[in-house]
C-alpha cells in the first residue's frame, strides 16, 4: 500500500461511489455471497412477518439488518440459523440449505439471540463448554477454546460465575462468546448491542472486524441505527417483512434481491488556507460531496483510504487542521430509504 505515489494523477480517484466496497452485486448467487434468501416468506397464522424476501450478503463482511420492532429481522434470522422453517423460497448460508442441512447450518452458524434464555444456574465456563461440546468440539479443544473466548469478550473474572448474576450487558457478551466457540463462518447476531454499554459496544466493533478480516460474515440486526454506526460495511432495511431497496424502485424485469447498500461514511476536512484546500481538493480529483463554511465533505469507504486522502493532503502542502469523520450518515441513509416504504 506504502508504494502508492502520492503525486500520482488520479490517486483519489479510486474514490468515485461505483467502485466503492459492495457497490456492485450480481442479481445470481455467486461464490463470494455467504448468505443468498430467494422469495422466501414465513407466516404466523396469517399474519406474514416475512413475505417474499430476496436478500444477498457478501462473505466477509459487516451487514447491518435495520429495521422497526415487528419488521421480521428475528424471523429472517432464525430460518438463516435453521431454527424456523420458511414456508416459502430457498435459503443458502454458506453454501448449505437450512432446510435440508439443518446439522450442517449449526455448525456453520454462530447464533446470538436477542435473548439470553435460561441457563442461569450454569456457570459461564459450563454454558461456553456445553455449547462447545453441542458443537462436537472435544473436551480438550473446548478446555482450551473456552477460557479464550471468556477472554475475548472481557469475562475471565466471571468464569465459574452463575450466569444469573450477570447484568444485561455481561450476557450479551456471554451470549457473543457462545454463538463464536466453534468458530463460525457466518455469524448472525440478533440486536447485539441491546444493552451493552459504550466500551461493550466499541469492544463488539472491534472484534466483529477483526472476525471478517479473517474471512468471517456477519448480518447484525438492530432497531436502533446508533448502534450500528460505525460497525457496518453496509445496510438491508427490512419494513413489514420485507427488504426495502434503497435508490432505485425495484423494476419490473424479475427478481432483484436487496444487496446491501454500502454505507460511505462522510469526513470533513479543514485547512489553515482555505483557498489552498480548495486549489489541492479540485487539482487532485477529490470528489467532494459539499463544502460546509471552510470544511470539505468528501465520501470515505474506509479508515485506510482516509489514511491516504490525508497523507495526500499534506504531502501537497496543504496544512490540515482537522479531518474526522461526520457521525450520523447512517442515520440520513435511513431515512433516504425510509422515503421508499410507502
Ligand atoms: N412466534 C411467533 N408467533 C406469532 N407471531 C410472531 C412470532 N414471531 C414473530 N411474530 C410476528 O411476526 C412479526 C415479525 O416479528 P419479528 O421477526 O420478531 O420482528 P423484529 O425482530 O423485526 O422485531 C411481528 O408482527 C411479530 O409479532
Ligand atoms: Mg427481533
Amino acid at each position: 500500500m506504502e508504494h502508492v505515489a502520492a503525486s500520482q494523477p488520479g490517486v483519489l480517484g479510486a474514490f468515485s461511489p461505483g467502485q466503492s466496497p459492495g457497490a456492485a452485486q450480481p442479481t445470481t448467487a455467486g461464490p463470494h455471497e455467504a448468505i443468498t434468501v430467494r422469495g422466501v416468506s414465513r407466516f404466523f397464522g396469517t399474519h406474514p412477518a416475512v413475505q417474499n424476501l430476496d436478500l444477498s450478503v457478501p462473505g466477509g463482511t459487516i451487514t447491518g439488518l435495520v429495521g422497526p420492532n415487528g419488521a421480521g429481522k428475528t424471523t429472517l434470522l432464525l430460518m438463516l440459523a435453521a431454527l424456523l422453517a420458511p414456508d416459502s423460497g430457498t435459503i443458502r448460508v454458506a453454501g448449505l440449505d437450512p432446510v435440508t442441512q439443518a446439522r450442517e447450518v449449526h455448525r456453520a452458524v454462530g447464533w446470538m439471540p436477542d435473548a439470553f434464555g435460561t441457563w442461569d444456574s450454569l456457570t459461564c465456563t459450563e454454558i461456553l463448554t456445553t455449547f462447545a461440546s453441542a458443537q462436537g468440539m472435544s473436551s480438550a479443544e473446548a478446555t482450551a477454546q473456552v477460557p479464550r473466548m471468556l477472554a475475548t469478550v472481557h469475562l475471565e473474572d466471571m468464569a465459574r460465575t452463575p450466569a444469573r448474576v450477570l447484568s444485561r450487558g455481561q450476557k450479551q457478551r456471554l451470549g457473543l462468546a457462545r454463538a463464536l466457540v466453534h468458530s463460525p463462518q457466518v455469524l448472525l447476531l440478533d440486536e447485539p448491542a441491546a444493552g451493552m454499554d459504550p466500551r461493550s459496544r466499541a469492544d463488539l466493533r472491534v472484534m466483529l472486524r477483526d472476525l471478517t478480516s479473517a474471512g468471517t460474515t456477519v448480518l447484525v440486526s438492530s432497531h436502533i441505527l446508533g448502534e450500528l454506526e460505525e460497525m457496518v460495511d453496509g445496510i438491508v432495511v427490512m419494513a413489514r417483512g420485507r427488504a426495502v431497496t434503497s435508490g432505485r424502485p425495484q423494476d419490473d424485469q424479475g427478481p432483484s434481491p436487496a444487496s446491501p447498500v454500502p454505507v460511505l461514511r462522510t469526513w470533513a476536512l479543514r485547512a489553515l488556507d482555505h483557498s489552498r484546500l480548495t486549489q489541492w481538493a479540485r487539482e487532485s480529483g477529490l470528489p467532494v460531496t459539499a463544502w460546509q463554511e471552510d470544511q470539505l465533505r468528501v465520501e470515505v469507504p474506509d479508515d485506510a483510504e482516509a489514511a491516504r486522502i490525508l497523507r495526500h493532503a499534506l504531502e501537497a502542502g496543504v496544512e490540515v487542521v482537522s479531518f474526522a469523520p461526520v457521525t450520523g450518515t447512517l442515520e440520513e441513509t435511513y431515512l433516504a430509504m425510509e422515503g421508499e416504504r410507502r
